[in-house]
């Protein structure tokens, strides 16, 4: 009999891919090139898996601190090789959306990431979230504004805001996470989904992003499957 559980949300954050191209003499450009072919293979993997949902973390609300030439590069690389990716999910079945803010995004990114969900909305194998301009803060602080607004249009009471109701109110209605997995060696959240994570098993490694591949990911299963999850009960 096989006993393996499997997660139902797994999150990455997909990081390290600087330090990879850097450690091989590439720029760090060729990281994050690297770092998307990796995602679209292992996405495909851990559905394959079993997996029902997987949120990944692209590019943080933060990470426009960074130099002009990187955030460029990785918005072309967005709005280009998330385009040539297209087919890529069509053909696998992989149905994928977007979490983030849109403001501060380009043009041409916006059309790729609304072209790609609305080609694979039908999909059925699994969902892919790619968390994009991204912060857990930023989704909190947008959820209660949502919420807000609802009372304030008398569409909701005070009184009907729970857990339950706020959870629905996220970028997206999902499940919340079982496996956290964090690639590149920090030992930190770094902002992502600190509500939807508030119950995962958290899986740290040293593995930089682009050499995340298959058999780490069953490394990260295997000590999933090692722990006892209790949610605050007796087990
Ligand atoms: C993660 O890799 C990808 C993004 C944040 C876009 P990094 O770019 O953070 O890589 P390191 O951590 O500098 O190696
Ligand atoms: C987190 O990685 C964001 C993404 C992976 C997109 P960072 O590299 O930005 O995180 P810090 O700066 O090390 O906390
Ligand atoms: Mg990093």
């Amino acid at each position: 009999m096989n006993l393996e559980n499997i997660p139902n949300h797994v999150a990455i954050i997909l990081d390290g891919n600087g330090r990879w191209a850097t450690n091989r003499g590439l720029n760090r450009s060729e990281g994050h090139k690297a770092g998307l072919d990796r995602l679209k293979n292992l996405s495909d993997y851990i559905i394959k898996r079993g997996v029902k949902i997987l949120s990944v973390f692209a590019f943080s609300t933060e990470n426009f601190k960074r130099d002009k030439k990187e955030v460029d590069y990785l918005m072309h690389l967005f709005a280009g090789g998330l385009k040539d990716s297209i087919k890529f999910f069509s053909n696998k079945n992989i149905k994928v959306i977007i979490s983030g803010r849109r403001i501060n995004l380009p043009k041409n990114v916006i059309k790729t990431i609304d072209v790609l969900q609305e080609k694979t909305e039908n999909n059925t194998a699994g969902i892919l979230n790619i968390c994009l301009n991204y912060g857990g803060k930023a989704e909190i602080v947008d959820t209660a504004r949502k919420i807000a607004y609802l009372v304030q249009n008398k569409e909701l009471t005070v009184d009907e805001i729970d857990e339950e109701l706020f959870s629905k109110n996220l970028y997206n209605d999902l499940p919340p996470v079982d496996l956290m997995i964090r690639t590149g060696g920090e030992l930190r959240i770094s902002n992502f989904m600190i509500y939807e994570c508030a119950y995962a098993e958290f899986y740290f490694t040293n593995t930089y992003f682009p050499d995340f591949d298959e058999l780490e990911f069953e490394k990260a299963l295997d000590s999933f499957n090692e722990r006892n999850r209790k949610f605050g009960g007796l087990k």
